[in-house]
Order: C-alpha cells, then sequence, then structure tokens
C-alpha cells in the first residue's frame, strides 16, 4: 500500500478550524468540502485517460479526456457522503457505489448495514471516502468487500487517520494484493481507549449531520 499525506499550509488551516469544538455544521461541512478537493487532486494523480482530437479556435489539438470505464467513487455512509460532492466536482463523470457501514461502539468492529455496488469491479478505478481512519476496521472491511467484487485499482481519501489504524489497513490490503493508495490529509497522533482519534476531531458524522 502507498500511503500520501498532504503537506500544504493551507490543508493545515483548514484542518485547524476542522479540528475545533466551536466549529458548527455549515462551516465543518463546507471545510469537507474543500478539504476533499484538495485531497482529490492527489488522489486522482493516475486517473486513467486517453487521447481525444479536438479543435481550439485556431489549430486542432489532441488533448485528454478519463478513459472508459469511467472511474467509481465510493462514499462509506455516513460521513463519507459529506466528502462526496468535493469529489465528483473535480470528476463529474464518475460513477457513485455506495456502502454503509457503522462502528460498534463497544467492539469498535464495523457492521455493513447497506451496500449499493456494481457486481463486477474490474478493471474499474476505485475511489473511497471517509473522513476518518481510527481502527482501520470500516476502510479496511469496506475494501476488502470491493476486492470481493474484483476491484484491483483502489484508492482511499481520509481527512485524518491515527497510526495504529494506518497499521491494520495496510496488514490488510496487502493481504489482498490489489493495488491500493491511502491519500490523508494529516496523520494524529494516537487512539483513545474508545477508538477515537488523539487529537483528532471528534465524531465525524456527527459533526456533519448531528447526533443520533
Ligand atoms: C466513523 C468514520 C469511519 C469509522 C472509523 O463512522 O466515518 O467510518 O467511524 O472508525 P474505524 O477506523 O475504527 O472503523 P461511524 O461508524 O461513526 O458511522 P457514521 O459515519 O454513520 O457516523
Ligand atoms: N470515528 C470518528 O468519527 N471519529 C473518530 O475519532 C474515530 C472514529
Amino acid at each position: 500500500m502507498e500511503l500520501k499525506v498532504l503537506d500544504h499550509p493551507l490543508v493545515a488551516h483548514k484542518l485547524t478550524h476542522l479540528r475545533d469544538e466551536n466549529t458548527k455544521s455549515p462551516t465543518f461541512r463546507a471545510l469537507v468540502d474543500e478539504l476533499v478537493t484538495l485531497l482529490a487532486y492527489e488522489a486522482t494523480r493516475h486517473v486513467r485517460v486517453q487521447p481525444v482530437e479536438i479543435t481550439t479556435p485556431v489549430a486542432p489539438t489532441v488533448g485528454v479526456e478519463l478513459a472508459d470505464p469511467k472511474p467509481i467513487v465510493v462514499p462509506i455512509l455516513r460521513a463519507g457522503l459529506g466528502m462526496l460532492s468535493g469529489m465528483t466536482r473535480l470528476v463529474p463523470t464518475a460513477e457513485v457505489g455506495f456502502v454503509g457501514m457503522v462502528r460498534d461502539e463497544e467492539t469498535l468492529e464495523p457492521f455493513t448495514y447497506a451496500e449499493r455496488l456494481p457486481r463486477d469491479l474490474s478493471g474499474r478505478q476505485c475511489f473511497v471516502l471517509d473522513p476518518m481512519l481510527a481502527t482501520g476496521g470500516s476502510l479496511g472491511g469496506c475494501v476488502k468487500f470491493l476486492a470481493e467484487r474484483r476491484a484491483n485499482d483502489v484508492t482511499c481519501l481520509c481527512l485524518l487517520a491515527a497510526p495504529e489504524g494506518i497499521e491494520r489497513f495496510r496488514q490488510l490490503v496487502d493481504g489482498l494484493k490489489i493495488e491500493t493508495t491511502l491519500v490523508v490529509a494529516a496523520v494524529d497522533e494516537r487512539l483513545n481507549e474508545h477508538g477515537y482519534i488523539i487529537p483528532g476531531l471528534g465524531d465525524a458524522g456527527d459533526r456533519l449531520y448531528g447526533v443520533i
């Protein structure tokens, strides 16, 4: 697995406001949206393109367009949904699949409650969205699920990750033997005893959509 950590003052600035407990949902959503655009720029560095002939007002030329089959974006519900519009703004022709997962707050293991994905993902570039990689169970479970649908090229976009979660995720995906890239805005210090990222930003889903 390849790990890419964004190193940019604008990202650090926006993350600081995102982490702040005084930042309310409307601003939190806007910041997530802006940060995803920056993550997506890096995450799509190897998106496949094909040549296309066009004519400018002065001359014919050859450019590129996204190749077929088009990429598929997979937000992990619920919090990953907050990252979808930022991603599709940059890649508007991508298709979108959905995986719904929630972490059991006692065992910290994820439970999959929804899925809407193509049966065969072979040859598709998959982009998984989830703001938080804590223990790594949810992201790992989702990538395993995609691999069972024969995905072999998966890039995951996360805002914050814990070192423990990255390691667990690495072991899982290396075992799946598929090409995997993880792009994160920041790697935090550690997990606390409740499986929350420290310093983190709290519960991403609650901060986006309210406490359930
Ligand atoms: C959060 C987050 C990840 C998961 C990370 O979702 O969005 O999916 O926890 O934790 P892990 O790495 O230990 O699996 P949550 O389960 O709270 O569900 P939600 O998105 O519906 O709020
Ligand atoms: N899920 C979150 O939303 N935040 C954490 O810190 C850990 C898991």
